[in-house]
């Protein structure tokens, strides 16, 4: 079930870097599945399901493992951790959340309106552990630890999901599902679990080289164009995944965004078009690799990207799976 899977892959920590135990949870899901599974020197978790057609393509299907999270720059001798943000974290989001080290520890990030702009700057960043001094900190975090968005698994209505890391477990989840799910399928799925995205589309790069595809497809979450003072992009949620026709890092290949149009109305799937003007996702990476690859990207639509509440439609993923399934055949 796709929700279950999600709810098992948001449990796990994961910042840039740190991927090994969502990459374990998806080995443990995936076991006995696949025909082939590794893990690459960067930790990218490459699953492989081979197809049966004559003139079978090999297609990279990507999906980042990691999320955004704090680093600890220093500890003061109050107590206090000083952080600095590993990947998209905004200022303004960040206030007032509980944040979960690797260890298990917790702490409460807080920044307090700069004296001079009088806004949220992440250079007054810090994280209240509870320690009351500098060696009760240090007992407990060093210096190049990372902390994430504690685990908040939230349903709201029917359909939707709130939970931090939604970017890009809920990827993760759908391509775990369709590695379960294809069978028999005419082209060769090289599932890629991704490290790094976060900082830079790094995993997917070293991915892309190594698996040499004929077609690339990145899976991962967009904006959203449906809450009162946000118009762009013309997304919503629960209007079915999105094909992106561009962002920052990519201009989706056209012979990529067609099969994903004609995979849809195979599989009866309403989508939406996607023009995003910021951000970017794996499929810049795989697009430019060697040669370059025909690449597109599946998108999920996703409100407050980056937050610690991501929220996302479960019908959206639904349709992305049915999508995908016809995908891997037709492309
Ligand atoms: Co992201
Ligand atoms: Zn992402």
């Amino acid at each position: 079930m796709l929700k279950d899977t999600l709810k098992e892959l948001l449990s796990c920590y994961g910042p840039s870097g740190s991927e090994h135990a969502v990459a374990q949870k998806v080995r443990d899901l995936l076991e006995g599945h696949a025909d082939s599974v590794r893990t690459d020197v960067l930790g990218n978790l490459i699953v492989e399901k081979f197809g049966t057609g004559k003139d079978a393509k090999t297609i990279m299907i990507s999906a980042h493992m990691d999320h955004i999270g704090l680093v600890v720059t220093s500890i003061e001798k109050e107590g206090f951790l000083r952080a600095a943000a590993v990947g998209g974290v905004s200022p303004g989001m960040v206030s007032a959340r509980k944040v979960v080290f690797a260890s298990g520890i917790h702490g409460v990030c807080m920044i307090q309106p700069d004296e001079k702009t009088d806004r949220p700057e992440m250079k007054n960043l810090f994280i209240d552990i509870g320690a009351e001094s500098r060696e009760e900190a240090e007992k407990l975090v060093r210096v190049g630890d990372v902390a994430v968005y504690a685990p908040d698994f939230t349903m709201l209505g029917r359909h939707r999901v709130a939970s931090p890391a939604m970017d890009d477990r809920c990827a993760c989840a759908l391509l775990a599902e369709l590695l379960l799910y294809a069978e028999g399928q005419k082209n060769h799925i090289v599932g890629v679990f991704s490290v790094q995205e976060e900082v830079g589309l790094r995993g997917a790069k070293v991915a892309a080289y190594h698996v040499e595809p004929d077609i690339g497809l990145a899976l991962d979450v967009t904006a959203w164009g449906d809450t009162p003072e946000t118009k762009l992009p013309a997304v919503r949620l629960g209007a079915g995944p999105a094909v992106k026709i561009m962002d920052r890092s990519m201009i989706a290949s056209p012979l990529v965004r067609e099969k994903l149009f004609e995979a849809a109305q195979a599989a009866g799937v309403a989508v939406q078009r996607e023009v995003l003007a910021f951000g970017g996702t794996d499929g810049g990476a795989i697009q430019t690799s060697r040669a370059g690859v025909p690449t597109g990207t599946l998108s999920i639509p996703c409100r407050y990207v980056h937050s610690a509440l991501e929220m996302i439609d479960l019908r959206d993923m639904e349709g992305a799976l049915k999508v995908l399934l016809q995908f891997v055949d037709l492309a």
